[in-house]
């Protein structure tokens, strides 16, 4: 029986658990942080909570047996997918990580590239704005440096505690977004500039596209490097991947 688990917090662990799902006799099981108090359903088992570092991963990929371990996680959650690669090393665990590509900017796509939240902040500007901010409730320290303008956050739980800045309007919402929605959004709030993450895909991808309907800038903070090890795209690719590990596995006998 394949024993496999997917590290999630994404769409595509979601999917790929669901297409697990309907497997006969594979026994998956998703890991999530647990930062989301309300986490979306799954059709596979869940655990919740860190690992204990990479050292903790490899233990846990030892004691429970795992054959493939699959990094499904956000492309800007660098840590955990480093542990996964360095526990996989260690202990000759099967691994892949799925990653989404980033968005490419297009005509009339007007996006000021940053490396950080802090770069994000500074990128403002003097003038106040009115600013749509997307990229999580994480990395939100640095705009308390910039307390000139105007905020709109979104984020899927509620910033606690909120930020000491004199306006801030904040928005609790998971995606999928849609432009026509985010547009408006942006137009009912008079949105002058976006700080967003180029987390790729297209449930995020409503506000890239209604800031450009609208001529708005956006201020993109950069994919963080690659990691090692093999890396796939898509949910077909990593089912295909699994399909080939076990099948190989079988006929060695083991
Ligand atoms: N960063 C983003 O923008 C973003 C956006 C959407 C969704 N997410 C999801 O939110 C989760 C946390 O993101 P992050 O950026 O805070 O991660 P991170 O900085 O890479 O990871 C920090 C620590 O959280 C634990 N962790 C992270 N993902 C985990 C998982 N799937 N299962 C068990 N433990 C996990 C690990 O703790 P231990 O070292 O104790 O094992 C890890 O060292 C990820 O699963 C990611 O897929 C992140």
């Amino acid at each position: 029986m394949p024993r496999i688990l997917i590290l999630g917090g994404t769409t595509e662990a979601r999917v790929l658990g669901e297409r697990l799902a309907r497997r006969d006799g594979w026994d998956v099981t998703l890991s999530l942080a647990g930062r989301t108090a309300s986490p979306v359903e799954h059709a596979v088992a869940v655990r919740i909570g860190g690992f204990g570092g990479a050292a903790g991963l490899a233990d846990f990929l030892v004691a429970q047996g795992v054959e493939a371990l699959i990094d499904a996680t956000h492309p800007y959650a660098t840590r955990i997918s480093q542990n996964a690669a360095a526990a996989a090393r260690q202990t000759g665990v099967p691994s892949i990580a799925v990653r989404r590509p980033p968005w490419i900017a297009v005509v009339g796509d007007r996006w000021i590239d940053v490396d950080n939240a802090g770069e994000a902040a500074a990128a403002i500007g003097q003038q106040p704005r009115t600013v749509f901010v997307t990229i999580g409730r994480n990395d939100l320290a640095p705009f308390e440096m910039a307390p000139h303008h105007r905020y709109l956050i979104r984020s899927v739980d509620r910033v606690e505690p909120p930020l000491p800045l004199p306006h801030v309007t904040y928005l609790t919402a998971r995606g999928p977004f849609r432009e026509a929605d985010d547009r408006a959004l942006m137009q009912t709030h008079g949105i002058d500039v976006v700080v967003a993450k180029n987390s790729g895909g297209p449930a995020a991808y409503g506000k890239i596209a209604a800031a450009r309907s609208l001529g708005i800038a956006v201020i993109m903070l950069r994919r963080p490097p690659p990691q090692e090890g093999p890396v796939v795209v898509t949910i077909e690719e990593a089912m295909a991947w699994l399909d080939h590990a076990f099948t190989a596995a079988a006929a060695r006998g083991v």
